[in-house]
């Protein structure tokens, strides 16, 4: 109880004594960093109020590519600054009714998504009035925090948190990614390579890319590896693509939990299975989580993705399924997707 106090009495001090933004990057070495903000379109920044609760992921000025990366101002669309200054504040909701505002981030804390600033409707789509998220959550047996923020790059947070007027300033190793198209960020994987081509040749190319606040999951090219792929009709791939399309869901891997049940583009379900050895689609085991794209998120798989009839998770603890049999995959995804086409 004492305890408690004391540290509420530290923070209301530390909030009282906190200096702007952009001084205290300035004034702690993020000073490269501060000119983003200062080139940005100032309603950023004025978006960060006294007393509020966000968290800036800034780089420091020994850290490459911060001044390369930016583009000059231009009169009226969006510059990159400006897409960059958005995407490197998020509004912590998670942990707004805390009272401990600035504590120190520890390794191994549990995992989060933070909605941004970034509400650029051309790189958005996640639905009426929803920013693009981030995920920050541990990585490795250290397990240190780590933001996924876009395309396939993990950026470590690399020092303990530093208060300002609105919130803290968390430091990273590298500058946060603005999430790219489906199509574009699934070309950055080299074991995606089946399924890019898959995707690239099929007419969900358009919806998969347009529909709004989605989750793909991408069976990486083992996955395909027991399929002829060049024996499959266009109606087939597109059967088995949108089996893997989870609709009107972004499931960023913080907010799945074991039994959930979601609706695919084919109209199957899916059952998410959260295990010791990792979380299951219909027994598809999640390789990479949380690549953020602009209209949802994408995880990888190690196997295609049945419909959902009949499918059991593996036990709890157990080391899980390896794949999905083609006979299964046939019968079910095939059948029930090719089915819904007409
Ligand atoms: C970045 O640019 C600013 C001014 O444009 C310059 O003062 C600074 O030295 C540059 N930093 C690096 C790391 O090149
Ligand atoms: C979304 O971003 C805009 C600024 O681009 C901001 O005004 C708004 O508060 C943000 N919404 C959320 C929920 O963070
Ligand atoms: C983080 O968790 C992992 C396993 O969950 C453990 O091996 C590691 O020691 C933990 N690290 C710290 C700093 O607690
Ligand atoms: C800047 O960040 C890097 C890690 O990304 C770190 O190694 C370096 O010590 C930091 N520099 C300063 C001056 O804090
Ligand atoms: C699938 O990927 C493998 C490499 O893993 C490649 O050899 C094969 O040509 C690909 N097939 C198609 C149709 O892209
Ligand atoms: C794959 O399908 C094509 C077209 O149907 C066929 O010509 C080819 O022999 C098949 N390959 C295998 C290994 O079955
Ligand atoms: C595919 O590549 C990504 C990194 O590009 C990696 O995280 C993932 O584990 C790989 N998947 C497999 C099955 O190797
Ligand atoms: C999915 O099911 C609904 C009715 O439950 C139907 O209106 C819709 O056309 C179906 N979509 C597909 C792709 O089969």
């Amino acid at each position: 109880m004492i305890l408690f106090h004391v540290l509420l009495a530290l923070s209301a001090a530390t909030l009282a004594s906190a200096d702007t933004l952009i001084n205290t990057l300035q004034q702690n070495g993020f000073s490269d960093f501060a000119n983003i903000y200062q080139e940005a379109d100032p309603s950023i920044l004025s978006s960060i109020d006294v007393g509020s609760n966000f968290i800036i992921y800034a780089t420091n000025n020994t850290q490459s590519a911060v001044n390369s990366t930016l583009g000059r101002r231009s009169s009226t669309r969006p510059t990159r600054q400006d897409r960059i200054a958005a995407r490197s504040a998020v509004q912590n909701w998670a942990t707004r009714s805390k009272k401990l505002r600035f504590k120190r981030q520890q390794a191994n804390s549990s995992a989060a998504v933070y909605q941004s600033l970034l509400s650029d409707p051309e790189i958005v789509n996640l639905g009426p009035g929803v920013n693009q998220s981030l995920v920050e959550k541990p990585v490795g047996d250290a397990g240190v925090p780590t933001v996924f923020a876009g395309a396939d790059k993990a950026v470590p947070v690399v020092g303990d948190d530093i208060p300002f007027d609105g919130g803290v300033i968390r430091p990273v190793a590298s500058l946060l990614e603005i999430p790219g198209s489906i199509p574009s960020t699934l070309s950055l994987f080299p074991n995606l390579s089946n399924l890019t081509a898959l995707l690239t040749q099929s007419s969900l190319a358009g919806p998969v890319s347009e529909a709004a606040g989605i989750t793909v999951l991408a069976p990486d090219d083992s996955a395909f590896a027991a399929v002829n792929i060049s024996a499959l009709t266009d109606e087939q791939i597109v059967g088995i693509l949108s089996q893997h399309v989870i609709v009107d869901y972004v499931g960023y891997s913080p907010l799945l939990k074991d039994g959930q049940v979601f609706k695919t583009l084919a109209n199957g379900t899916i059952t998410v299975a959260v295990r010791d050895s990792g979380v299951y689609f219909n027994g598809a085991k999640v390789t990479a989580s949380d690549v953020i794209v602009e209209n949802g998120v994408v995880h990888t798989v190690a196997s295609l993705v049945g419909s959902g009839d009949g499918e059991n998770p593996p036990a709890t603890g157990a080391a899980g399924r390896t794949g999905l049999g083609l006979k299964t995959l046939g019968l079910a995804a095939l059948g029930l997707a090719v089915a819904a086409l007409f």
